[in-house]
């Protein structure tokens, strides 16, 4: 099996390459070509690859290119984490949001809709190269907004494009855990979009293809008050609210539900999220640079500094503490997906949580919204699984944040600015069309990326 990673050069790919060392059973991934723009990124990042196969005859080859048709060709499987305009990008997307008072997450509100019209545009790109040069191929999307940019991705590649995230999995994980029960034989009545998504229900007892009644265990979590101010998202959202909503929402619900208090914390912050990462990940690729610097030590340094660190802001404005050992762990992203391509490429059967097209789950949205929904995975690939519909107030959330994925969709396709302003404007979280306008001139004037937009 022939693994292609778009990004090659990604600080995350050591954790997609540690899953598959894990993994020695027939059918595995052997070749793993690292794609990216970047050549001083790849050497770097193939050091840290080369200290983690040291010792195993059975690791998978890996190889390096500048040249994306190349990379492309033979694949099974593609990995596309791509990281348009750097991390400086990302600062500069919140800077611009901050300035005019609102969010600028590299997924939420004003940051998220820069960062996505920035990004569709090569995303597209990419989806039709794979289809004219690996049309077979199976694409994984990690790049972040992952739900908008799997959808921009599918227009080409229909369901051979799949989303990835963690967050839901992470979740899941941890509200099985609090309630005493195995994750991995539970079943989770998630939905939304991606970062956008609740849990409704957590019903154990049933594992993969187990007959037998269910119990909704979540309804004993909302009575009990230690339980609930346990585990992440119950410290960010706090039991009450909990409560209220009767669910367990996302954590990035949190710049939802808190948002004025999220905006203030990140204003004040000595540095935004992605400027810390930019600083951060620079020392390392600087490191990196030197023959003598240990690859695998000051990769894992770096990897967990900037787990300890994950959204601090939040937390601190929420009371919650420090991140649990279970939350520092890292590895979500790389079982997802091993997980998924073992399913699709040798038949082993699984649940997961994806970003897919809606195909009737939820009756709020069109079929080819992609959405983030449990899915029965098999080698034909997934299928949504039946969820409970969206509360009134979810569905509220999702339809306005679906309709703006679709004004930036737009904007990447026709060049349409006015298309970009809608999406700004209309963003649950951004208050005035004023707002927008400027948000959009700020945008142009710290993205190059953003050229290709004209008023008409
Ligand atoms: C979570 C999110 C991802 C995000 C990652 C890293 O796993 O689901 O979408 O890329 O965190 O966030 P960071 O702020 O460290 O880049
Ligand atoms: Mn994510």
């Amino acid at each position: 099996m022939r693994l292609t990673v778009i990004g090659g050069g990604g600080f995350r790919v050591p954790l997609v390459y540690g899953a598959l060392l894990r993994d020695h059973a027939a059918g595995r991934v052997t070749h793993v070509t690292l794609h990216d723009v970047d050549p001083a990124r790849l050497t770097a990042v193939a050091r840290v690859l080369a200290d983690q196969a040291a010792g195993m005859p059975d690791a998978p080859e890996v190889r390096t290119t500048t040249d994306l048709d190349d990379a492309l060709r033979g694949a099974d499987f593609v990995f596309s984490a791509i990281r348009v305009g750097g991390l400086a990008g990302r600062a500069a997307d919140e800077r611009v949001a901050l300035a005019e008072g609102v969010l600028g997450q590299e997924t939420v509100g004003a940051g998220g809709i820069a960062y996505g019209l920035r990004t569709v545009p090569v995303a597209v790109d990419i989806a039709e190269r794979v289809a004219r040069i690996a049309p077979d191929a199976w694409v994984i999307n990690f790049t972040n907004p992952a739900g908008l940019v799997t959808e921009a991705m599918a227009a080409q590649l229909g369901s051979r494009v799949i989303g990835i995230c963690d967050s839901p999995v992470g979740l899941g994980r941890r509200v099985a855990r609090t309630l005493g029960t195995d994750p991995d034989r539970a079943r989770f009545d998630y939905v939304g979009l991606n970062h956008l998504g609740w849990l409704r229900g957590l019903y154990a007892g049933v594992a993969d293809g187990e007959d037998g009644a269910e119990r909704n265990l979540l309804p004993a979590l909302f009575e009990d008050e230690a339980l609930l101010t346990s585990f992440e998202e119950g410290k960010l959202f706090g039991a009450e609210w909990l409560r209220t909503i009767r669910s367990v929402p996302n954590e990035y619900l949190h710049y939802y539900y808190f948002n004025r208090e999220t905006v203030a914390s990140y204003r004040q912050a000595e540095q935004t999220r992605g400027a810390f990462l930019h600083d951060q990940q620079a020392r390392f690729y600087d490191r990196m640079a030197h023959s003598a610097t240990p690859a695998w030590q000051a990769w894992d340094s770096t990897r967990a500094e900037r787990e300890a660190t994950y959204m601090a802001e939040n937390r601190e404005t929420a009371g919650a503490g420090e991140r649990a050992a279970d939350d520092l762990e890292s590895g979500g992203y790389e079982k997802v997906a091993l997980a998924l391509m073992r399913a699709i490429a040798r038949g082993e059967e699984t649940t997961l949580i994806l970003n897919v097209p809606n195909r009737g789950t939820l009756g709020v949205l069109d079929a080819t919204a992609v959405i983030e929904v449990p899915c029965r995975v098999d080698a034909n690939g997934p299928r949504p699984l039946p969820v409970t519909q969206l509360a009134g107030h979810e569905a509220g959330l999702v339809t306005a944040v679906k309709a703006v994925e679709r004004c930036v969709l737009e904007a990447a396709e026709s060049g349409s600015a006015r298309a970009a302003v809608q999406a700004f404007a209309l963003h649950p979280l951004v208050d005035s069309v004023n707002v927008a306008r400027r948000l959009l001139d700020g945008y142009r004037g710290v993205h190059p990326g953003l050229d290709y937009l004209r008023m008409r």
